[in-house]
């Protein structure tokens, strides 16, 4: 079997997932190719879609500006996809197109990866800073792996609550400001913002220097793959997460679904580190 997958979003010129999938597809010797669908957000999804199953498309993923706009054209939506409120994986199951996110899946096996005990301690206390949709997908996940506390700060506190009613926690919605001074009732604390990224780089969600060093500071953001978030958590001596990990482990969970193998990431970090430096 020859599979067919492939990208829609718009701009994706740039994306790491043809590098990505092409790569699993070596490792599971698995016959295939990986193609980018360029499409501006004015395209109707419905044409898209026909497209896709013209050209026999066994699976896509979805980024920007479909992510929630393709849901009510598909035939099916899982459960975490549905909580998170936008899909970015997609599968032609017997003709029926069947949607998944696995953003949050993908994030928390990228941490079970590098901080096993995390998922021993009890309790487990989580700080996501922000309140998008990439918070809303880790939020999801955490959940699903049983974290007893979920808190988040985000500007807009409105978009906070949205997120925590969603689960029976007794999660709290902070400010950026309160959220600093707690930082250390915490195990992990997870920058979710699109605040550090190219070219903004000097930029930080949390202005303090010293941070509580028996916490875990992750940033989902790669680019660059060290923020000044993260620096300022390195320099006070605490352990880091590096926003490349969950790319690669949201892939690996995409790539499952289409084809239930399980690809080992083993190098790939180390590879995909070098892409990102020479960008
Ligand atoms: P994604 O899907 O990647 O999460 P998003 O949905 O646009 O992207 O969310 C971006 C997040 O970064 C939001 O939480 C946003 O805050 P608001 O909810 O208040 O809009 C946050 N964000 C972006 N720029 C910010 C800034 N300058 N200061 C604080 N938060 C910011």
């Amino acid at each position: 079997m020859v599979y067919r997958f492939g990208l829609i979003g718009y701009p994706i010129s740039h994306s790491l997932s043809p590098w990505i999938h092409e790569r699993f597809m070596e490792k599971t010797s698995t016959k295939g190719t990986y193609s980018l669908f360029e499409f501006t957000q004015q395209t109707p999804v419905e044409g898209i879609l026909k497209h896709l199953k013209s050209k026999n498309v066994h699976g896509f993923n979805v980024t920007v500006p479909f992510k929630q706009q393709i849901m009510p054209f598909l035939d099916e939506i899982d459960q975490i996809a549905n909580r998170t409120g936008a899909v970015n994986t997609v599968i032609n199951k017997n003709g029926k197109w069947i949607g998944y996110n696995t953003d949050g899946v993908g994030y928390v096996r990228s941490l079970q990866d590098k901080f096993p005990n995390l998922f021993k301690m009890t309790p487990r206390r989580a700080l996501i800073l922000g309140g998008g949709g990439a918070a809303r997908g880790i939020f999801t996940a955490l959940d699903q792996f049983h974290f007893d506390q979920i808190d988040i700060a985000n500007r807009t506190k409105e978009k906070a609550a949205a997120i925590c009613r969603h689960a029976n926690k007794d999660s709290q919605v902070l400010s950026f400001v309160e959220a600093e001074a707690k930082l250390a009732d915490y195990d992990i604390v997870i920058q979710t913002t699109s605040v550090g990224m190219k070219p903004n780089i000097e930029q930080t969600i949390i202005a303090n220097k010293d941070f509580p060093s028996n916490v875990i500071y992750s940033d989902i953001i790669y680019q660059p793959m060290k923020t000044k978030f993260l620096q300022q958590a390195e320099k006070s001596g605490a352990p880091v997460h590096y926003g490349h990990t969950m790319l690669l482990y949201q892939a690996q969970y995409a790539f499952e679904i289409w084809t239930r193998k399980k690809p080992d990431i083993g190098m790939m970090e180390d590879e995909l580190e070098q892409i990102l430096k020479g960008r």
